[in-house]
């Protein structure tokens, strides 16, 4: 970004006589809004008597662009004696005439402020135009460190639509805050321990391939797995037969009570991989380390790269046994017939139940391992923040994990977050029903492939069409899902995520490479160039472009406040108001056939927002065509 200086030369180019106020915390030189919120700001502290501290946070960004720029809601101010409809009436009226903002519109208690398109057009474009890939984050990260913990699917367990939807919103959360100064961690915290690789371990020995498992580690394991449970679950048919004829009795922290022989191998095996046998490790890190490098290859695909890979079996016997021993301390922890168990009510927090910390056999749990990985990771790390991206069925683990280590006394509890989301209804692939993430992505691939193909003409334009298929179809995935707020459930729709009309990654793509198309049609025509950062920006007054540029000028402001909901469909939203800005555009802001000095303001508008919209894309994780 300019440095201060420079941005208070080039605001005084352009006639803004005074100095710009820079409040504490606003990041005037990368962040546009906070130039007009800072003199928005110290002007209505003058009006109003009320102190800058709290005018300027109360300077709220605008659901839509017809109610402004920044809107202030007076009854935040909490002024007494005065009605709030009055207040803003007299605030409005008293409002001097300025170069950069119009006079606030009253809407009852409600003053709404719009940045003036003489100002807002070279401020913002020459910025972008400028700082190109740089344009939106503001630096608010530096020195802060987070683990952002997503997507970590089970080993041998088919990668549910929970595993996705964790795996984008994760991505997209690493990449914003990556992209605003933070020391980002990617974790993958695989299930990569536990009874079921007893299971797996039986399994493959009687059942497995070795050339299935290095060819497709994944899909064999899963056979397996699926192969070896219908064994097990038959000879538990037969137990329980068995057990009802005798009147045997239920143990009641365990939840398969009928046990056969292979369940009983199954739980050796297990054992054996606890007490370090070589060999049955040996077999689990084959199975780990080849899926490893299968899903390596899947996240690729999605432009996702993790720094650490660990798993619950990266946890140690050492912060296992610590963390019990303080539990026991603390006086946390209880027996109960044989097993050591957390009883929350006990503990002011009725509402998480009770929980399983150690089986009878010594054996622990996810929720035992849970506590060890994060007390490891504080040690390791000493994090400023780490957030879990997992499916809201687990609400009540992640909260009785943040409870525990609240009650241990470890006060960076407050630094961990949950980040839930909702179901993904009815996903499956366009045969089958269990879906891998894989078989996803090439459904989408294969069916955009399809719909290109219709329009022929286009069709043997496109240089690469396997890579512009892939990417879309991936777009129209990922789109999908981070359309809505995290919480709400969606229903997978093939149609619907594939279509090119409505707010769906095939109309994202083609925006964007609408914009190119624009920029290239202008190259053909003045092949000797033409430079846009010599355009007479001031030429830009119609509605259309000074909307276009007020909503090109928020895109800072918009990531900023994505770090605070940690919602992708903040940027989401953002990205759908400024293409639906550009589709009705094109036919009033036309380029070619314009006298030169027009063209190529225009030209530089939709450069700035092709740069705006293609960084936005990049920071959700999507790959912006050129041409589809
Ligand atoms: N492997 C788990 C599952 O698939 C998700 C892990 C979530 N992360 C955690 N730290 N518990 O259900």
């Amino acid at each position: 970004p300019p440095s201060i200086d420079e941005l208070q030369a080039q605001l005084k180019s352009l006639n803004v006589t005074d100095p710009l106020p820079v409040f504490p915390g606003s990041n005037p030189t990368s962040n546009p809004v906070d130039v007009f919120r800072c003199y928005i700001a110290e002007e209505l502290a003058k009006i109003s008597g009320v102190d800058i501290e709290l005018v300027y946070p109360a300077l709220e960004w605008t659901q839509s662009m017809d109610k402004g720029d920044l809107i202030l809601a007076v009854p935040r101010l909490r002024i007494k004696g005065k009605k709030p409809d009055e207040l803003a009436q007299e605030w409005a009226d008293k409002w001097p005439e300025n170069d950069f903002i119009e006079k606030p519109q009253v809407h009852k208690a409600f003053l709404s402020f719009f940045f003036k398109g003489s100002m807002v057009a070279p401020l913002v474009l020459n910025d972008i135009l400028k700082r190109k890939e740089n344009y939106g984050p503001v630096n608010t990260g530096k020195g802060k460190r987070i683990i952002v913990e997503f997507s970590s699917p089970n080993i041998a367990k088919p990668f549910h639509a929970g595993h996705l939807r964790s795996t984008i919103i994760g991505g997209f959360l690493s990449n914003v805050h990556e992209a605003c100064g933070w020391d980002v961690i990617r974790m993958n915290y695989l299930g990569d321990w536990g009874k079921q690789f007893g299971i797996l371990g039986v399994g493959f020995k009687r059942f497995g391939s070795e050339q299935k498992l290095i060819d497709d580690p994944i899909h064999h394991l899963y056979e397996i797995y699926v192969q070896i449970n219908k064994v097990i679950t038959e000879e538990a048919e037969i137990e329980k037969a068995k057990a009802e004829a005798e009147g045997k009795k239920f143990d009641k922290y365990n939840k398969q009570t009928y046990k056969g022989p292979t369940d009983d191998e199954a739980r050796a095996f297990f054992k054996k991989m606890e007490d370090g046998d070589q060999e049955a490790l040996g077999l689990w890190k084959r199975f780990r380390d080849l899926s490893i490098d299968k899903y390596k290859t899947t996240y690729a695909r999605l432009n996702i790269f993790y720094d650490v890979y660990s798993g619950e079996s990266q946890v140690s016997t050492e912060s296992l046994n610590k963390a019990a021993q303080m539990m026991k301390d603390k006086g946390i922890s209880q027996e109960d017939e044989g097993a050591v168990i957390i009883d929350f009510a006990k503990l002011g927090a009725k509402k998480l139940g009770k929980a399983v910390l150690q089986k009878k056999d010594g054996t622990s749990l996810y929720l035992t391992r849970d506590i060890g990985a994060a007390m490891e990771r504080y040690e390791k790390y000493k994090f400023d923040k780490m957030i879990y991206v997992v499916a809201s069925q687990q609400d009540l683990h992640l909260n009785q994990l943040f409870k525990i280590l609240e009650l241990l006394g470890l006060d960076w509890y407050k630094k961990c977050q949950h980040i839930n989301f909702g179901m993904v209804q009815g996903m499956s692939t366009r045969k089958g029903t269990v879906v891998f993430l894989d078989d996803i992505l090439a459904g989408a691939r294969d069916s955009m492939h399809e719909i290109m193909k219709k329009n022929a003409d286009k069709y043997g334009q496109v240089e690469d069409p396997d890579f512009v298929a892939d990417t879309v179809g991936r777009t129209g995935v990922m789109i999908q899902d981070m359309a809505g707020k995290r919480i709400n459930n969606y229903v997978f729709s093939w149609d619907r995520m594939l279509s090119f009309e409505g707010d769906t990654g095939p109309y994202l793509q083609y925006a964007h490479a609408r914009l190119s198309s624009i920029g290239r049609k202008v190259r053909e025509a003045y092949p000797e160039g033409l430079d846009v950062t010599k355009a007479d920006l001031t030429l830009l007054k119609e509605p259309h472009a000074v909307n276009l540029i007020r909503c090109l000028a928020q895109y800072p402001d918009v990531l900023q406040n994505t770090l605070k909901t940690l919602e992708p469909t903040t940027v989401v939203t953002y990205l759908f108001k400024m293409t639906h800005l550009l589709s009705s555009s094109y036919d009033v802001l036309r380029v070619l056939g314009e006298n030169k000095e027009l063209m190529l303001a225009r030209l530089a508008l939709y450069a700035a927002a092709k740069q705006v919209l293609g960084n936005g894309m990049k920071v959700l994780g999507l790959v912006p065509v050129e041409r589809m």
